[in-house]
């Protein structure tokens, strides 16, 4: 039995580690994990008892959107890491489709600075590339918090936009990390767009951005990727042909799906949320949900996101094609996560590969993503048991909707801790902001 003192004693709680499940005190010291095992002997300034409760590493969500520099009155870094760690989150990985856009190093260390006084979680940050600024990606990526280079190589929110071959090529060959891919085809996506008149039905939305329209444009993504050795980490995948392709590309390609194409489908989600089930690549019919589970359950998956894309209520109630394009999410990833783990669509610890071990693998982050001596104490507490309903008043992203307002969910993240120290318990922020930059490699 393992004594002395802890900073941090998490006591009697059932530990998902990487190499199975295991019930286990965990220790804490100067904010990284200084013990695992049986600590009943060790003495702690602080003492969290786990009993009946899972103890996750620290659940990473990979792809949101904090708006930061923007419109504040959807969403800051402020808000939306707070949102985070009320739902369960050490770390996020922020987007670049800001205004003005993360794509060079001044705005870069604007957002830096954001996050060393506002961030409630560990964040990395994103970066855009432009036709303009390819020469000056190879060192974009390696600044101090960079998780990627984002490329949109189809149009979405905001005006990055990389489309034609010769340039993403450009960017391809510009550095060397892993890059994401927003990779709905731009050409048939405008080619199409005149097919459907102002004013249809919210599900004209994935008439418009059909299957296609995602195929196409990941099969010119990985043939790029192919040609120029660059690994690509492909987001959001929301059809059973990529998913299907890209198995036969996994030397190169990684693999995100996010939430939403995991539990609200086509038609019954645009009648049930309209416009506030517009998001970019669309919601799809059942057979490419069923498509994105047995993704998961072989494998395929590397990573879980939310793709939070906050918008005023006023833009999500435009008509289509006007109504903004992207949904909230942060605050609800874990919740309806854990709720899948209890209906048996994957085991807790796929949950954890996805949400800890994968971003940590994909995007090369250092010290995050298992539970293990020496890593960070970034650490989940959640009670698989808790029902609960998510409402909209839990919500703290300023724009204030969710699209799973309602849902009845089993499972419930009950602390966040971050570095050691609880920056959230039943449902309340606790402490001040302390989040800072993952260090990628
Ligand atoms: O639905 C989406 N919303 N898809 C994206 O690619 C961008 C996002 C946003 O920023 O609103
Ligand atoms: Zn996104």
């Amino acid at each position: 039995m393992m004594a002395g003192h802890y900073h941090l004693l998490i006591r009697n709680g059932i530990c998902v580690l990487p190499w199975g499940e295991v019930a286990a005190d965990v220790g804490v010291r100067n904010g990284r994990i200084a013990g695992i095992g049986a600590l009943a002997a060790a003495t702690a300034d602080e003492v969290i008892d786990a009993r009946h409760l899972h103890v996750l590493p620290g659940l990473i969500d990979p792809h949101v959107h904090l708006r930061e520099p923007g419109d504040a009155s959807v969403e800051t870094i402020a808000t939306g890491t707070k949102a985070a760690v009320l739902g369960g989150l050490t770390a996020v990985f922020d987007m670049p489709n800001t205004a003005p856009a993360v794509t060079d190093a001044q705005t870069l260390a604007w957002k830096q600075d954001f996050v060393a006084r506002t961030a409630w979680c560990d964040m990395g940050l994103y970066v855009g590339a432009t036709k303009a600024n390819v020469g000056a990606l190879a060192a974009l990526e390696t600044a101090a918090g960079a998780c990627a280079i984002k490329v949109f190589a189809g149009s979405s929110t905001g005006d990055l936009l990389v489309e034609d071959d010769a340039s993403l090529e450009r960017v391809m060959r510009a550095g060397r990390r892993r890059i994401a891919y927003h990779s709905e085809d731009e050409y048939r996506l405008q080619a199409r767009r005149t097919l459907f008149a102002a004013g249809a039905p919210y599900a004209t939305h994935m008439l418009w951005r059909d299957v296609e329209c995602a195929f196409l444009g990941t099969r010119r993504i990985v043939a790029l990727a192919r040609a120029t050795g660059r690994p690509a980490h492909l987001l959001h995948v929301s059809t059973a042909e990529e998913l299907n392709y890209i198995t036969d590309h996994r030397d190169l390609c990684t693999v995100e799906v996010l939430v939403n194409h995991l539990t609200q489908v086509a038609p019954d989600a645009y009648e049930r949320l309209g416009g506030y089930a517009v998001m970019n690549p669309p919601l799809r019919d059942r057979r490419h949900l069923e498509a994105a589970w047995a993704a998961v359950r072989d494998g395929t998956v590397d990573t879980v996101g939310s793709d939070h894309a906050p918008h005023s209520r006023a833009a999500k109630e435009r008509p289509w094609p006007a109504c903004a394009a992207g949904l909230t999410g942060v605050q609800t990833l874990v919740p309806v996560m854990l709720d899948h783990v209890n209906a048996g669509r994957l085991s807790l610890p796929r949950l954890v590969d996805l949400l800890c071990a994968g971003p940590a693998r994909v995007y090369g982050a250092v010290g995050k993503g298992r539970l293990a001596a020496g890593y960070d104490a970034d650490v989940t507490l959640v009670d698989l048991r808790a029902v609960r309903r998510i409402e909209e008043s839990w919500i703290v992203s300023p724009c204030g909707w969710t699209p799973f307002a309602g849902m009845r969910v089993t499972g419930w993240p009950v602390a966040t801790i971050l570095r050691g120290r609880a920056v959230m318990r039943d449902d309340a922020v606790t402490g001040a902001p302390r989040g800072r930059l993952v260090q990628f490699r």
